[in-house]
């Protein structure tokens, strides 16, 4: 007798190592060597490389969906339970390609729903990492029940704790709809899609020949529909994607975001640098990231969406070790005009950071929205809305400077004063107003310009005088509608005094069910 126990005490601890080993083998090792060869990770060596080491506590391991089956694999295809990230609690899901495809019947979708009340009910963030053919076919409508039900809990979870999905194999169908459902989705470049119709239905219904990746790969979602908000050359960085985002987020709806401690933030390098960044050609580019730079804790700017919609830039920074969210137009793409990918990647992005306490700080340059049909068209009116439903509904901290250009519809949405904004402030270089010199002194001076013996000298006059009463920032303060010009290189100083200032505001507003957002 080993240790020392009792016959039927070993009889049980061998059942229960046997079922255990079984369970954790998967598949088999055959598939695991297929994995392998695929450049992706098992389930198992996926959750162990997300975690801090030995914190994983699995849940229902044994979980089988037909249990009078002789041949059946335990656990259904997914991996569940709970862990720590940076000594904080997760709860974390894998399925597992070797056993079926990964494919979701309706004990592997339970088992995930359940994980998803744990995280609900306890306040702790949940992290899916998808590798899975979809609906298990063989299975009928009781997988597509199971589906629905991890779509209804992913809605009801939403915004309670931070949902994060991570793409890490296929995706086809209605499986795209969980991860579409969650706050963020990573996807890993070459191992995985995500699309509703496949490249074979694709053929049949409109004679399009496209292949999977180009279809709904990595690289698709996180330049061109925007659907993924981070893409990672491979599962390891997908995976520590993960653990950095989640430091910047609290646990749940009703905690602050953790914060670092004062003395490990290390301010910008060269904050002064900031009075001499705008060019003195109004219509010359500069990097709004170089402001960004000079004003958040160094090396703390975590940016989401990267690779979509780049006019406008959002993330996650620190200011003293405080998380914030950031939105700041980008001169370099398109000149920082507002278009209807630029209006989702804002108003998605104040959304989340208004769910999860965090502050948000505008940078603004923009030139106004994006003018054209194909705007028009599809719907650049119902999507720049979204900005300004989100901007008045968050009720964090909002504080908005204006770097350069604010005009027109582009001045209002931007975390405007007239919007809610908590504190608005501007650069000397700022120029507000209706629109741009130009276009004001067309639609002003037509006639006074035609008339005159010099049509140019005169509309050049006429567009100086007015970049130099109504496009500066003065125009607004002395009116009330900023609340300061300050110089660039205060702009950190400026915001950290502000941010100890402004808490989490408790505006009364009419009682309802709820907004219709413009969608
Ligand atoms: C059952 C599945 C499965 C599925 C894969 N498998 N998908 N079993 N149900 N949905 C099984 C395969 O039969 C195979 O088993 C094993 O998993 C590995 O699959 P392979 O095809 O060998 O792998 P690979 O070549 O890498 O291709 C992966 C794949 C492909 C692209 C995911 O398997 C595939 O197209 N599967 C079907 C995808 C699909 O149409 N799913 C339903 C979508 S509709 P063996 O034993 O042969 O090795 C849907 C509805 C959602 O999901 C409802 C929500 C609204």
């Amino acid at each position: 007798m080993e240790h020392g126990l009792t016959e039927k005490t070993n009889t049980r601890l061998d059942e229960l190592w046997t079922r255990q080993a079984q369970a954790q083998s998967g598949g088999g090792q055959s598939r695991i060597d297929q994995q392998h060869a695929k450049g992706k990770m098992t389930a198992r060596e996926r959750i162990a490389a997300l975690l801090d080491p030995d914190t994983f506590q699995e849940l229902q391991p044994f979980t089988l969906e037909h249990p009078t089956d002789a041949d059946v694999i335990p656990g259904e295809g997914v991996v569940t339970g709970f862990g720590q990230i940076q000594g904080r609690t997760v709860c974390v899901y894998a399925q597992d390609f070797t056993v079926y495809g990964g494919s979701v019947s309706l004990a592997h979708a339970r088992k995930i729903t359940q994980l998803q009340g744990l995280a609900l009910r306890n306040g702790v963030p949940i992290i899916g990492l998808l590798d899975s053919g979809g609906a298990r076919i063989q299975e009928g409508v009781t997988s597509l029940h199971g589906y629905g039900e991890i779509f209804s809990n992913n809605v009801i979870t939403s915004g309670v704790v931070p949902q994060i999905a991570v793409m890490m194999g296929p995706c086809a169908g209605g499986a795209s709809y969980s991860p579409a459902l969650t706050d963020f989705i990573i996807m890993v470049d070459k191992t995985s899609t995500m699309y509703i119709t496949g490249p074979d239905v694709i053929k049949s219904v409109t004679g399009e020949n496209v292949d999977h990746e180009s279809l709904g790969g990595a690289h698709v979602h996180a330049t061109t529909s925007g659907v993924a908000h981070f893409m990672a050359e491979d599962e390891t960085r997908a995976l520590s994607l993960v653990r950095r985002l989640l430091s910047y987020l609290p646990a749940n709806n009703v905690e602050n975001p953790p914060g670092l401690p004062v003395d490990a933030a290390v301010p910008p390098a060269d904050p002064a640098r900031l009075n001499t960044l705008i060019p003195d050609d109004p219509n010359a580019p500069y990097d709004m990231r170089a402001v960004l730079d000079g004003v958040v804790d160094r090396g703390s700017f975590f940016e989401v969406h990267a690779g979509w919609a780049r006019n406008v830039i959002v993330g996650f920074a620190r200011l003293v070790g405080q998380a914030v969210g950031i939105v700041a137009q980008q001169p370099l793409e398109k000149a920082g005009v507002i278009d209807i990918d630029a209006s989702d990647k804002i108003a998605r992005f104040v959304r989340f950071c208004d769910a999860f306490n965090l502050p948000l700080i505008t940078f603004v340059d923009s030139p106004g929205f994006l003018p054209g049909v194909a705007q028009e068209y599809g719907g650049i009116i119902r999507h720049g809305a979204k900005i300004i439903y989100a901007y008045v509904s968050a009720t964090v901290p909002k504080i908005s400077v204006v770097t350069r250009k604010a005009y027109g519809g582009a001045y209002i949405v931007m975390s405007s004063k007239s919007i809610g904004a908590d504190l608005h402030l501007a650069w000397p270089s700022a120029e507000i107003a209706v629109m741009g010199p130009e276009a004001a002194v067309n639609v002003l001076n037509r006639r006074e310009i035609a008339a005159d013996a010099d049509p140019e000298a005169r509309r050049a006059a006429l567009v100086q005088a007015y970049r130099e009463t109504h496009a500066t920032p003065y125009y607004a303060a002395e009116r009330g509608i900023l609340d300061n010009v300050i110089e660039p290189a205060q702009t950190r100083a400026t915001l950290i005094a502000a941010l100890r200032m402004l808490r989490e505001q408790l505006r009364s507003k009419p009682p309802k069910k709820h907004g219709i957002m413009p969608v």
